[in-house]
This record gives C-alpha cells, sequence and structure tokens, in this order.
C-alpha cells in the first residue's frame, strides 16, 4: 500500500494495489480535484485528445478519453481544452516532427490558460531520445507516458496534481493487461479489441519492435470475454488488433493459432462482423484462408503490407517473402476467397531501391489490383538496421517514383469500385452523411463506403443497399426494404 500526500486533500486514504481497483480509486480521486476546480472556476473543465497513426492508438485513444470523462472532464473539440492529450505515433520522422511543432502551439494556449495540462503518450514516448529532448526543452509539458500504461492514466494525472512536477512513466515492456476500465467508444456498434501487443519481426526499416517491444498475445478467453461484454453493450462487429496477427498465440500455452482463435470469435452470438489487421503475408496460414472462406462473419477485406514488389528489396527489408510467395499467396487467397478486397502499405524510396525494383512494385500492383493502398515515402529511423544502409535514394527520384504509385493505385482502385454496382449489398449504417442531409453512410464487407438516403435511427444496423452508383471510391445507393 502506498500512502501520499496531496495538495488538494491532506489525507487521501490508502490507493488499493490491485487492478482495476487502484485506477478506479485514483479516477475517483482526480473527480473530487476536477469537481473543485469546476466549483471554482464556474465552468466545466475540458478535455481534448488528438490521435496520430494507427488504429492501436485509436483504440488506446477511446480507453483514454473512457478514464477523462469518468475522472470528471467534459470532452472539448479544440486544443484549448484544459486537458489536451497527443497519442503519438513514431513511425515515420515527420509524425515527430508535427508533434514537436504542434508543442509550440500549446504552449502558446498554456500562457493563456493556467488551468491547462499538457499530456504526450504514445509511440514517440517509447523513444529515450525523445524524452530526453522534452524534460530539456519541453518542461510546459505535464504528463508523459508510453504504450504499455495506457491504463494508468488517472494515477499519473493524480500524481501531476499532487507533485505539481513534470510526471514521466515510460515502461519498456508490456507488463500487464487491465481490462475493465471505462471506455469511450466513438461508435456505439464498433469496436476495436487487442489480441496481441508488439512486433518481433524486426523489419530493417522499422521502429515499432523497439518502441512497441516483443510479441504478447491476449488469451482466447479474455479475448471472448471481452468481445462477449461487448456484444452485451450493443457492438456488432469489432476489430482485432495487432501488429501481426498472423502469429497470434504462437507464445500461449498451450499454443492458439489466429484461426483458431477467429473460430472461437465467429461461434459469439450477436456478433455480425469480424475485421482485423495487420496481416503479415510470411505468417499467413492457410488454416486462415480456409476460415476466411467459410466464415459468415470474417469481413471480405484482407490487409496484406507489400512493402515492395522487388524480391531483392524484400530480402533487404527483411521481409522474408519473395515478390513470387507473395503472388502466389494472392491466388490462394482469390481462389478461396473470390469476392475479397486487398489493400496493402507499400514504402517507396528504400535505400538502394532502383528503377528496376520500383517497376517491380509496380508489377505487382497492377497484378494484384489492390482497392486500395497506403503508401509512404521511406522515412530513415535512427536505431533500425535500414538508417546505416547505403545508397539512400535522392529525393527527387523517390517523389517521382510516389507519384506514379499513387496514380497507379488510384487508377486501379478506382476501377474496382464499380465491381458490386447494380447489385444488393449490406451494409453497417455507421453514421450521418457528412456532405448531404437526409443521407446515411455505411460500409460494406469489403469495407469500401456506400451513401444512401435513409434516416438516424439506422446506426449500428445491418441494412440491405442497393447500389446505383460507383463514384472512384464509394457508392451512392438506395435502401432495400
Ligand atoms: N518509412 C516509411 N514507411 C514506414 N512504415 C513503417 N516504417 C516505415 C518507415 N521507416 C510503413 C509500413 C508499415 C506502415 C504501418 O508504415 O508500410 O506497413
Ligand atoms: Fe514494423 Fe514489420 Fe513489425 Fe509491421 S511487421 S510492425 S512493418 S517490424
Amino acid at each position: 500500500m502506498q500512502n501520499r500526500k496531496c495538495v488538494f486533500q491532506t489525507d487521501i486514504g490508502n490507493a488499493p494495489d490491485t487492478e482495476p481497483e487502484r485506477q478506479q480509486y485514483f479516477i475517483s480521486r482526480c473527480r473530487e480535484w476536477i469537481q473543485e476546480r469546476t466549483g471554482e472556476l464556474g465552468r466545466p473543465l475540458t478535455c481534448y485528445i488528438s490521435t496520430f497513426g494507427c488504429q492501436m492508438n485509436a483504440h488506446d485513444s477511446e480507453k483514454l478519453m473512457g478514464i477523462l470523462l469518468a475522472a470528471g472532464f467534459e470532452e472539448g473539440n479544440s486544443e484549448e481544452s484544459d486537458f489536451v492529450l497527443y497519442n503519438t505515433c513514431t513511425v515515420r520522422e515527420n509524425a515527430n516532427q508535427r508533434v514537436y511543432g504542434r508543442l509550440g502551439y500549446l504552449h502558446s494556449l498554456k500562457k493563456k490558460n493556467p488551468h491547462m495540462m499538457i499530456a504526450l503518450c504514445g509511440c514517440m514516448m517509447q523513444e529515450p531520445e525523445v524524452v530526453e529532448k522534452l524534460k530539456k526543452s519541453y518542461r510546459f509539458v505535464d504528463i508523459i507516458f508510453g504504450t504499455h500504461n495506457v491504463y494508468k492514466l488517472a494515477e499519473l494525472l493524480f500524481d501531476r496534481i499532487c507533485s505539481r512536477k513534470m510526471v514521466i512513466d515510460i515502461w519498456d515492456e508490456n507488463r500487464r493487461i487491465v481490462e475493465d476500465l471505462p471506455s469511450e467508444r466513438k461508435y456505439s456498434f464498433k469496436s476495436g479489441v487487442n489480441i496481441m501487443f508488439g512486433c518481433n519481426n524486426f523489419c530493417s526499416y522499422c521502429i515499432v519492435p523497439y518502441v512497441r517491444g516483443r510479441e504478447r498475445s491476449r488469451t482466447p478467453d479474455d479475448i471472448i470475454r471481452e468481445i462477449e461484454g461487448l456484444v452485451r453493450s450493443g457492438v456488432v462487429e469489432v476489430m482485432l488488433l495487432g501488429q501481426n496477427v498472423n502469429s497470434y498465440g504462437k507464445n500461449l500455452d498451450p499454443p492458439v493459432s489466429f484461426a483458431e482463435l477467429l473460430r472461437r470469435v465467429e461461434k459469439i452470438e450477436g456478433l455480425s462482423r469480424i475485421r482485423f489487421m495487420t496481416s503479415h503475408p510470411k505468417d499467413l496460414s492457410d488454416e486462415l484462408i480456409s476460415v476466411m472462406a467459410e466464415s459468415k462473419k470474417v469481413c471480405r477485406h484482407l490487409h496484406l503490407p507489400l512493402q515492395s514488389g522487388s524480391s531483392r528489396i524484400l530480402e533487404r527489408m527483411n521481409r522474408r517473402y519473395t515478390k513470387e510467395q507473395y503472388l502466389q499467396l494472392v491466388e490462394r487467397i482469390r481462389h478461396a476467397v473470390p469476392d475479397i478486397s486487398l489493400t496493402t502499405d507499400i514504402i517507396v524510396g528504400f535505400p538502394g531501391e532502383t528503377d528496376e525494383d520500383f517497376e517491380e512494385t509496380l508489377d505487382v500492383v497492377k497484378k494484384v489490383r489492390y482497392d486500395s493502398a497506403f503508401t509512404f515515402i521511406y522515412s530513415k529511423r535512427t536505431g533500425t538496421p535500414a538508417a546505416a544502409m547505403e545508397n539512400q535514394v535522392p529525393e527527387e527520384i523517390v517523389r517521382k517514383r510516389f507519384d506514379t504509385l499513387l496514380n497507379t493505385v488510384q487508377e486501379i482502385a478506382s476501377q474496382n469500385c464499380g465491381r458490386d454496382v447494380h447489385t444488393v449489398q449490406e451494409v453497417l449504417v455507421e453514421e450521418r452523411d457528412v456532405q448531404e442531409d437526409g443521407w446515411m453512410t455505411g460500409r460494406l464487407s469489403n469495407n469500401t463506403i456506400v451513401h444512401f438516403p435513409g434516416s438516424e435511427e439506422l446506426v449500428g444496423k445491418l441494412v440491405n443497399v442497393y447500389l446505383d452508383e460507383a463514384r472512384g471510391f464509394y457508392y451512392m445507393g438506395t435502401l432495400v426494404k
């Protein structure tokens, strides 16, 4: 048990040692403090989270917002709030630069609002050089934490309130998984679910294994229990999240394959759709392909990062597959699940990439015909093996290749989008159409967006929609009664 003195109450009692009780305790302590400030100021204290990067961060931000709201903050709609949190990404260098840039702006806001607190978390905080720089040159930041202790936000906030000093808490690995804390889902009917953390692949350009630590899978029982709870609260679609879901469960005792996990999730009554992200091609099993083919719930969409179409570059990237193996895998998937939509990630300008290598990438893009692709310019990440490689590609060449790739990808994607026009498809209705009053927006199983006239009671429901027209990346449709 830990006894602490605090400025706003001399005797704060004893915080429990067990979780989640400990965090619930700190949530209620923070709530007392926030209520006091609210009374003094005569207005609610507001909070705002800005999320950078991937789905994992987006999911963490829902948990962080859940904690802040439970602690008594109201959600604000801009950085002009009393508690501003940046959940950062560090996959590419420019994401880091953006955070430093925006911190200058936050500092100017803090000078105007003495009640403001600034917190930073996420992958960028797992880099020791970043924390050093913040400690030295950004003293106005109040709380810094990483990717492994998101659940501790209330405790860290409490520490900050009591100590009035910058609070820094970074762990280098995932020590524990704390369940049953509040979460504020962006959508009531769909949710991310972490199935594993970390990555063991060490692709030579990628910083993720250094900042997210080694792979660690949650047990199937814990995952199923969480999803059952979500379904009870109205969720019909889950996105199973992991850096490399295809190696799920390898280190569990006894081991469980990702395909086996999907079979178990499929049996959950009331759940309609299952998505997952991200798959590494080298670990995608035939067992998984057959589960996808047989399943009624697993969506017709697979995100299968290619990174490069050149076997020579793939080897330097430490991806552990060749161009031919990737294409064969795509063929096996398409044979088993003909209506599948494939999307990918591609990096251009990896060190040593020649025009011929780039042509190989374009060749794969044309052969696979992706429904969409995230295209990235290679970013040198200090500490990764690729950062020390010779033959970094000159910027103007990379730019040219990037533009060519983007045009090719977009042209194919818009041709693909017409595939289902004039058919009736099942759509999960997500929200009001932001452009058109009286219209709704939803998604097909293959993840394509559909807009159609409809009313708000449809949100979260699966409806049949006739797809009247394809417009590049989305459809316009009509509800079928
Ligand atoms: N430079 C550019 N893109 C990168 N990615 C990962 N590391 C880098 C890097 N150093 C891309 C990969 C990955 C996606 C999430 O980000 O394509 O799949
Ligand atoms: Fe990075 Fe490769 Fe792991 Fe993906 S699989 S997170 S690209 S190291």
